[in-house]
C-alpha cells in the first residue's frame, strides 16, 4: 500500500473535515476492522484545519487538532497523519509550520480550498486561488521553514468561478516546491453542489511532474474507477464516502466485497460515540457528532437517511444505543 502517492501501490487518504474526521474518528476509521486480518487500508489522514492569522499558533491549539502529534503523528494503527493549516500570510504560515514539525507533524498539508465565508474574507483558504502567486509564496515559505525530510501538500480546488485556471494554480503549487497537490474538482462558487469536475483534475495532472490525488465524489468503487480514467490519477482522497462507506478503502484493494452491513455500521456510530464519552466530551458534542455523522452516511446510504430520521431528536447515548439496535435488528 503505497503511503505517500507516487509510491507504487494504491494511495487513499481520508479527507480532512472540520467538525467530522477529527482525532476519535480519524482512530476508529483507522483501526476498525473491516476486513479479517488487515489493516484500514488508509494510507495517511490530514488533520482538520488549524487557521493561522498574524500571531503565533499556540502549541495547545496544534495538539487540540491533531493529538496524534503526541505520538509521532500517528494513529494506533500507525498511519500517517498531516497537519492542516490554513492562512494566507507566508511568513506566518512558515512559522506555524516550524512549530507543526517541533512538535512532530510527519508532514504539512496547505489548505487553499475552503470556501468558508467567514475563511475567505480573512484571507485564507479558496480565496488564495484567485492570485496563484500566492499559492506559489506561501507553499514555498513553507517548504523552505521545515526540514526536507518532511512532505509539504497542497490542497486545491478546481478554480474561484470556474475551472480555467486550475494548471496555473497546479504550477504554482508545484513552483513553490509542494510534495504533491490534492485537488477537489469543484470551484469555490460551486461549494458542494453538483458536478464534480474531474477532467479539470486531469488537465492539471499533465501540466505538473508532481503526483496529483483526485478528490471528490469518490462515493464507491464505480466512482474510484470513473475518476481514474477520467483525471489519469491514480491516487485519491476519500472525505464525505468514508462516513457512508467506511468499507470503501478496503474494498478498493480487493481487502473485501461486501457493503458494511447496517449493523456493522451501527456499531461503528456506537464505538464513536462512546469513544467521545470516554475522553470527556460533553453530551451534547457527542450527540451533536453522532447525529452528524448519520447525515452525512445517509448522503450515500438509504437506511441511515432514515435513522438520522428516527434518532434526530435523541437525547441520551442510551437512546441512540437503544434506537440503532431497534432499527438495525
Ligand atoms: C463538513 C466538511 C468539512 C471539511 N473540512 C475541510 C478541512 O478542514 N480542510 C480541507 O482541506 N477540506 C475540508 N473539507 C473538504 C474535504 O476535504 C473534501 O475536499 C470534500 O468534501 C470533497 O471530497 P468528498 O466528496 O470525498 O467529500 C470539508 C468538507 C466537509 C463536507
Amino acid at each position: 500500500m503505497a503511503r505517500r502517492p507516487g509510491e507504487p501501490g494504491l494511495f487513499l487518504a481520508l479527507a480532512p473535515m472540520d467538525g467530522v474526521t477529527d482525532a476519535t474518528t480519524r482512530e476508529l476509521l483507522t483501526s476498525w476492522p473491516l476486513a479479517p486480518g488487515r489493516p484500514s487500508g488508509i494510507s495517511m489522514c490530514v488533520s482538520e484545519f488549524v487557521r493561522v492569522t498574524r500571531q503565533p499558533v499556540q502549541p495547545v491549539v496544534m495538539l487540540r487538532h491533531c493529538p496524534e502529534l503526541a505520538r509521532g503523528g500517528r494513529t494506533r494503527a500507525g498511519v500517517p497523519v498531516f497537519l492542516q493549516l490554513l492562512g494566507g500570510d507566508p511568513e506566518w504560515m512558515a512559522r506555524a509550520a516550524t512549530l507543526a514539525a517541533e512538535l512532530g507533524a510527519p508532514g504539512i498539508d496547505l489548505n487553499f480550498g475552503c470556501p468558508a465565508k467567514t475563511v475567505n474574507r480573512s484571507d485564507g483558504g479558496a480565496t488564495l486561488l484567485k492570485q496563484p502567486c500566492r499559492v506559489e509564496a506561501v507553499t514555498r515559505a513553507v517548504r523552505e521553514a521545515v526540514p526536507a525530510a518532511i512532505p509539504v501538500s497542497a490542497k486545491i480546488r478546481v478554480g474561484w468561478e470556474d475551472a480555467a485556471p486550475v494548471v496555473e494554480i497546479a504550477r504554482a503549487a508545484e513552483q513553490g516546491g509542494a510534495s504533491w497537490l490534492t485537488i477537489h474538482g469543484r470551484t469555490r462558487r460551486q461549494l458542494y453542489k453538483p458536478p464534480v469536475d474531474w477532467a479539470a483534475i486531469g488537465r492539471a495532472r499533465e501540466a505538473v511532474s508532481m503526483p496529483v490525488v483526485a478528490n471528490g465524489d469518490l462515493f464507491d468503487r464505480g466512482a474510484l474507477l470513473a475518476c481514474a480514467r477520467v483525471s489519469g490519477c491514480a491516487s485519491y482522497m476519500i472525505g464525505r464516502g468514508a462516513m457512508g462507506r467506511p468499507e470503501l478503502f478496503a474494498q478498493a484493494r480487493g481487502w473485501r466485497d461486501t457493503d458494511l452491513g447496517a449493523e456493522e455500521l451501527a456499531a461503528l456510530l456506537i464505538a464513536h460515540a462512546e469513544a467521545m464519552a470516554a475522553e470527556g466530551a460533553e453530551l451534547r458534542a457527542t450527540l451533536g457528532r453522532f447525529k452528524q455523522w448519520l447525515r452525512m452516511a445517509a448522503l450515500l446510504r438509504g437506511d441511515a437517511g432514515a435513522w438520522f430520521e428516527a434518532l434526530k431528536r435523541t437525547q441520551t447515548l442510551d437512546e441512540a444505543r437503544a434506537g440503532l439496535a431497534q432499527l438495525t435488528g
